[in-house]
């Protein structure tokens, strides 16, 4: 996600600027940008790329004691300096963290009255609104409050006025800022990393509230610019900690992030009708086949968005891995929609299958994290995860975001073709409004994840087995644990094992089976009795209160509509694996031998 960091006090400030900006790389970027006031003059810097980009074409001994910075990680438009922030209009300069949802509304109305915008980006759009209310209201604190009761969305916003040039303002909503004040003068910032260098005394800006920062103040004003008194925090740790916001991993701060992400992700797409969903999804009406094409965690988000469809919708789904998929003979006609899925949206088998459906004239549609990604820009359609920038090389809330977008899709198309009742997609809506709170709570049970993990984090082999969705998911939960505590691990489907694997099973190994599918419980239930009467040690993931005891573990989980079910049975396993890779002592957030991108074949 994007970082901001703003100085105004009596040290020259592209050098503290600019190291602060440094102290946010970790959170991703495509471009960065700095804006500060000069012989009384607003000068605006912005390149594409990395800071370094920036760097060569800053001049560090500028005499300007004022300026705000910025890394975008692209929302709206393409990695490009166009895009960049600062981003001005008229006499206003602003950085932006987060999303204005109703931007193109805004923007509609912003060119009626004679704005021309150089960008395609929502803060550019944020700004003009900000100097529109200003031409009426010839006040800035003004004009800054009443576009808080404009703008729908998240923003940290860091802004600069020509008529002010003393003065740095900044205002939030849902997107983090802190303020923060040092010997030499206060700063904004997206978190504690970026200012740590300079001082360690903050102050949390709330919703709504607006700071008014000079050299020598600090006034912050509430939602009804009334002025309001904050505590000065102090935060004890390293820069490493505030940049995992105290969590000990990204993976585990990532996994942590999933209840928002769920929301951010599902509240882009569906405003609770399912008119929302056919605004965004009606392009797919047409395709009576679907080929899911990915790798990875990707490709396992694909095999649960088979089961959903075929399920719910009766579509056809063939899901296939991108590498061989790229290779293969492909019998998709103009009835079949080849859906890539990718959260870098540059994986390079991704690309070439992207690139090999194209070439035949086949619709393609992207499931993308990065914005403006190569995958992205490529494909007929993209859908775009709201993950956010996703540190850890172990993907879990973009999985997470995966399923819920594979989730929507099924939805929509179920109760388009017949699939889903009405009285059915009332209940679906109800725990689809319950779910972030529900994915909260199974995350808060990693106490319970974590004991299990201390009894099995030993073995050499530990065995996932499912039905149906549940083996879908069983494949993502051992390809996590393999991928970062580097255990042996395999994904079974449960009625697989009596044909061979059962086989490999002694006296306590570690056998987590999932049974979340009401209509094939008891057959899985069969299953882990196999495994049991072997010496197996069963960890029984579920949804349904077992009658009898036939596990040494149970993990049950929150019991809500199938179509959602998998976005709560992931969660355990993402924690599962984080526990065995930590009492392994593994590299978790860059396990050996991986990139968070495979950029190559
Ligand atoms: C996920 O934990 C892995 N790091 C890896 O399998 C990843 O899912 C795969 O490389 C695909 O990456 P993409 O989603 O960026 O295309």
């Amino acid at each position: 996600m994007c970082g901001i960091i703003g100085y105004v006090g009596r040290d020259l400030c592209i050098p503290k600027i600019i190291s602060g900006l440094e102290a946010l790389e970790y959170r991703g970027y495509d471009s960065a940008g700095i804006a500060y006031v000069e012989n009384k003059k607003i000068k605006i810097i912005k390149e594409k790329g990395k800071i370094a980009n920036l760097k060569k074409l800053l001049d560090f001994n500028a005499n300007t004691n004022l300026g705000i910075a910025h890394t975008r990680w692209a929302t709206h438009g393409a990695a490009s300096k166009t895009n960049a922030h600062p981003h001005s209009v008229n006499s206003f300069t602003i950085v932006h963290n987060g999303i204005i949802e109703n931007y193109s509304e805004l923007k509609e109305s912003l060119i009626k009255k004679g704005y021309i915008f150089k960008s395609e980006t929502d803060t550019e759009v944020a700004c003009a609104v900000i100097a529109d209310l200003y031409k009426e209201k010839k006040d800035i604190l003004l004009s800054l409050n009443a576009a808080t009761k404009v703008f729908r969305g998240s923003y940290a916003l860091g802004i600069i006025c020509a008529d002010d040039k003393n003065t740095l303002y900044a205002m939030r909503n849902t997107s983090p800022l802190i303020v923060a004040t040092s010997p030499s003068g206060n700063f904004i910032a997206s978190d504690v990393p970026a200012i740590l260098k300079y001082t360690n005394k903050y102050i949390l800006l709330d919703d709504l509230e607006i700071a008014k920062i000079t050299a020598d103040n600090i006034t912050i004003y509430n939602k009804d610019l009334n002025i309001v008194k904050k505590e000065i925090k102090t935060f004890e740790g390293t820069f490493e900690a505030a940049a995992k916001n105290g969590y000990e991993h990204f993976m585990l701060k990532e996994i942590n992030e999933q209840d928002k992400v769920f929301s951010d992700t599902v509240n882009y797409y569906f405003d609770g009708s399912i008119a929302s969903l056919k605004k965004n999804f009606a392009f797919l009406d047409k395709f009576s086949k679907i080929d899911i094409v990915a790798c990875g965690s990707a490709y396992h988000t694909g095999l649960v968005g088979k089961c959903l469809i075929e399920k719910y919708a009766s579509i056809p789904v063939n899901v296939e891995v991108a590498s061989e998929y790229r290779y293969k003979k492909c019998f998709y006609d103009n009835d079949t929609l080849v859906i890539l899925v990718s959260q870098s949206g540059e994986t390079a088998d991704t690309l070439a299958a992207l690139r090999k459906a194209k070439s035949d004239g086949i619709t393609t549609m992207a499931i993308v994290n990065v914005v403006g990604s190569s995958i992205a820009r490529e494909a007929d359609h993209v859908i775009y995860i709201k993950a956010g920038c996703e540190i850890a090389v172990a993907t879990t809330k973009a999985y997470l975001a995966q399923l819920a977008i594979f989730s929507l899709l099924s939805i929509y198309l179920g109760y388009k073709n017949k699939g889903i009742k009405k009285s059915e997609l009332e209940k679906i809506f109800t725990d689809l409004k319950k779910l972030p709170k529900l994915i909260k709570n199974t995350i808060n049970y990693s106490e319970l994840y974590f004991d299990i993990a201390d009894k099995i984090y030993k073995n050499k082999q530990i065995f996932f087995i499912g039905r149906g969705i549940d083996y879908a998911l069983s494949m993502e939960g051992s390809l996590k644990l393999k991928e970062i505590s580097y255990i042996n691990s395999v994904a079974y489907q449960a009625g697989e094992l009596k044909h061979g694997t059962i086989s490999l099973i002694e006296k306590n190994t570690p056998v987590i089976a999932l049974a979340t599918d009401t209509e094939l419980i008891e057959k899985t239930i069969s299953n882990i009795k196999e495994v049991k009467a072997r010496g197996a040690y069963v960890i029984y993931v579920s949804n349904e209160e077992p009658r009898e005891k036939f596990y040494d573990e149970l993990i049950l989980l929150p019991c809500i509509h199938p179509i959602l079910e998998s976005i709560l049975t992931i969660i355990p396993l993402q924690l599962l694996a984080y526990k065995v890779a930590k009492n392994n002592k593994c590299d978790i957030d860059q396990p050996r031998n991986l990139a968070k991108s495979v950029t190559v074949e």
